[in-house]
């Protein structure tokens, strides 16, 4: 379409280029690897295995509508496996870990102090009211009103935060 979009284009290739040159050899050991960014390809049983781990009503929700849902939490988060931190930190492995958990990121003392751990109802009140839950966080995010809303977002964040079943 545009001139822009070409470049942005060409300079996302080089930086997977550069992001290539840095991994080690995949045969250093013999062993296969895996790069860490690449966004996990889950089979539709594999996704269906992990939603199952869910309650109702996050278990039939609609990962589809989640996934445009997470619109909302794109601008501070990545979710896929190695993925960086930016304002947010990394979303990978949320479900079951404790608050705070990622290496290396700054989280604030407030969730730091929090003693929580991610399971579905506490995530649903994370999303819900950040500051509500933790006062004194810094996740400046509003909050999400709709329930059916939150249900679809922690569904799609399920099956896209875990490792396969
Ligand atoms: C404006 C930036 C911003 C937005 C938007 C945002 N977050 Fe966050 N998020 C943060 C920051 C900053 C933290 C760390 C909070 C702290 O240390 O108090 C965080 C922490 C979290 C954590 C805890 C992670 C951990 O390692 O304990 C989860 C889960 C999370 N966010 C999910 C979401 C979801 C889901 C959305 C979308 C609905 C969202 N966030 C939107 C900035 C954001």
């Amino acid at each position: 379409m545009s001139a822009v979009r070409t470049l942005s284009a060409v300079a996302l290739l080089a930086g997977l280029a550069l992001a290539g040159c840095s991994q080690p050899a995949a045969d250093a050991s013999g062993g296969a690897s895996t790069p860490a960014a690449e966004p996990a390809v889950l089979t539709d049983a594999q996704k269906a295995a992990l939603l199952a781990e869910l309650p109702e009503p996050y278990r039939s929700a609609d990962v589809a509508k989640g996934e445009a849902l997470y619109a909302m939490c794109r601008s501070c988060h990545t979710y896929v496996q190695g993925g960086t931190n930016m304002t947010g930190p990394n979303l990978w492995g949320t479900f079951g870990a404790k608050a705070a958990h990622v290496a290396g990121f700054n989280y604030s003392d407030a969730l730091k102090a929090s003693g929580l751990t991610w399971d579905v109802a506490t995530l649903d009140k994370w999303i819900e009211n950040p500051r509500g839950l933790v006062e004194g966080t810094k996740m400046s995010y509003v909050g999400m009103k709709s329930a059916e809303d939150r249900a679809a977002l922690i569904a799609f964040l399920k099956v896209n935060t875990s490792p396969a079943k």
